[in-house]
């Protein structure tokens, strides 16, 4: 059974977090490991959803991540997070990763963008019915479609 809290339609905040590469983030190449990077990026997926309908989900899907050019040690990376489709009780969110240089004044470059798929869970793990999603935007369009087709063909992956 569901639990249903009667969910308004609402927006989705960009959620935004700032973080420094150290040492014990890199690999044998010196640049950030990728199992780091996808901590950071499943994190920033969970942060989106939760400020999204504010309820509790787990992690259910996480394979379309690209990673797009290397993230040095000692760089700063930000991660930009917002959900981009809600299902019934399931949701994807939008994760982009960015790095800069800490020393120079240059825009930041994306490093890595992943979709998520999260579901609402209760404490008593029940399914929790999400509110609409809604979407402003001709991007927040483009965003929803592209989460749309990348939820089913995740479902369609299903074990
Ligand atoms: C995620 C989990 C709750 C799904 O369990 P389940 O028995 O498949 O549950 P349901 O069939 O009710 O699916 C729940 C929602 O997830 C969606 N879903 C399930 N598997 C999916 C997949 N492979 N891809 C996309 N969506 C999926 C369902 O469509 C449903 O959403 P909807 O109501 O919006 O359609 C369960 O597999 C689980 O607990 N996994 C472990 C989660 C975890 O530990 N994550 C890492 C730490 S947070």
């Amino acid at each position: 059974m569901t639990s249903t809290p009667s969910p308004k339609p609402s927006r989705s905040p960009q959620v935004e977090t700032t973080d420094i590469v150290f040492p014990s983030d890199t690999n044998t190449h010196g640049t950030m490991f990728g199992g780091k990077v996808l901590a950071l990026m499943d994190k920033a997926a969970f942060l989106a959803a939760v400020e999204f309908a504010h309820v509790p989900f787990v992690t259910v899907s996480m394979d379309h991540v690209r990673f797009i050019t290397p993230i040095m040690v000692g760089e700063i990376i930000e991660t930009h997070s917002r959900v981009a489709y809600v299902a019934r009780t399931s949701l994807v969110a939008r994760v982009d990763v960015f790095r800069r240089d800490p020393y120079e004044e240059k825009e930041p470059e994306l490093a890595c963008r992943g979709w998520f798929v999260l579901a609402a869970r209760g404490k008593d793990k029940r399914p929790i019915i999400l509110p609409e999603l809604l979407l402003e935007t001709d991007k927040d369009i483009e965003d929803a479609e592209f989460a749309r087709r990348f939820r089913e063909r995740s479902l369609a992956w299903r074990a």
